[in-house]
């Protein structure tokens, strides 16, 4: 059955009266599986998809950029960090999907967070990855902790997105807050920076750099480490030795956007197992979040790594979000 099929058969919004007009959609994963659901969902129902992806804090930005005035109908995927903030502001509306009860704990967790404004898509770990032609994973100094990336033999050799663009760098902020403790983190941060070549844009982009060579290590999500390698980069994925975070990505509607109906049944569609399991054709590896939905053979195994029990609610909140990238802008962006 296809996932059009089982969304119709859920009493979804109608298949048949939505299949015409536009669905205007703000993507904020990787480009490749941003694509493919747009083509997808357009085949599938005739309804003809304006994708645009930019990275989750620009998404969230663009929308508080709209407000009152919002040109997008529904925002896939990103952390879910900026989703809650965007929940919270007002900028995304309610909606509780018939296809809330295929979805796990996390997923669920995350629409109940937002008062049911935005709904977990899929989990990933926070990590770093490092070439293997210039670490050699077998020696004893080959990073597998947090603070062995402060290793002055890294210098100017470790790429990691900006956290005001980038959620996979709020990801990361957020959780050394919530591993060390604020003040500590920054510290931890400001001596990293030493060995930051570049802050990116993307959050996936630092190990595309470290796949070419262009960098040696980049500090992202394990499953894009797990994209670099799987594409025969020469790439080494690692869950950081005292522990780290994770995103729940999410999706939520846009308040007032100019397709409601069509917002309503790509949001049914893509929480279907067989919209979810394109992933892996993208060579996408989170954890998808509808219970019946197989999880790619490649995709880190979240019960393997030590995860924080990281407080969505607290960092995903307005205030706490953008007071910590004000401080990262002081402290860190600024030097
Ligand atoms: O698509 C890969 C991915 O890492 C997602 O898992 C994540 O939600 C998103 O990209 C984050 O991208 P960015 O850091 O650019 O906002």
């Amino acid at each position: 059955m296809s996932g059009l099929a089982a969304a119709a058969l859920l009493g979804t919004s109608g298949a048949v009266n939505a299949q015409s007009g536009e669905l205007v959609l703000y993507c904020a994963a990787d480009e490749g599986i941003c694509r493919l659901l747009s083509e997808t969902f357009q085949r599938e129902t005739g309804i003809n998809v304006l994708m645009t992806r930019k990275s989750s804090g620009e998404t969230y930005a663009q929308l508080k950029a709209e407000e009152g005035q919002p040109r997008g109908d529904v925002w896939w995927g990103g952390t879910g960090d900026p989703h809650l903030q965007a929940a919270q502001e007002g900028l995304t509306s309610v909606y509780e999907s018939p296809m809330l009860d295929q979805l796990q704990d996390w997923a669920v967790r995350q629409a109940e967070t937002a008062d049911y404004r935005t709904v977990g898509v899929y989990a990933g770990a926070l990590g770093f990855g490092y070439n293997t032609d210039l670490i050699d994973p077998a020696s004893e100094n080959a990073p597998k902790c947090w603070a062995d990336l402060l290793d002055e033999a890294y210098r100017d050799e470790i790429q990691v997105a900006n956290p005001n663009s980038s959620g996979t760098s709020y990801t990361m902020l957020a959780t050394l807050v919530q591993l060390m403790g604020e003040d500590e983190a920054f510290a931890y941060l400001a001596a990293l920076d030493d060995n930051i070549a570049q802050y990116t844009s993307s959050g996936s982009a630092p190990i595309r750099a470290a796949g070419t060579g262009e960098t040696t290590i980049g500090i992202v999500f394990m499953h894009d480490a797990v994209t670099q390698a799987v594409s025969g980069s020469p790439i080494q994925v690692v869950a950081p030795c005292e522990g780290t975070g994770y995103e729940v990505g999410s999706m939520s509607l846009i308040e007032g956007g100019p397709n409601p109906e069509n917002a309503r049944l790509f949001y049914d569609w893509v929480l279907t197992p067989e919209a979810q399991e394109l992933g892996a054709q993208a060579n996408s590896f989170q954890v998808p979040s509808n219970m019946n939905a197989a999880t790619p053979e490649e995709s880190p195994n979240l019960e393997d790594i030590l995860l924080i029990d990281y407080d969505f609610a607290l960092y995903g909140s307005s205030d706490e979000r953008s007071r910590l990238l004000s401080r990262w802008d002081q402290e860190i962006g600024s030097r």
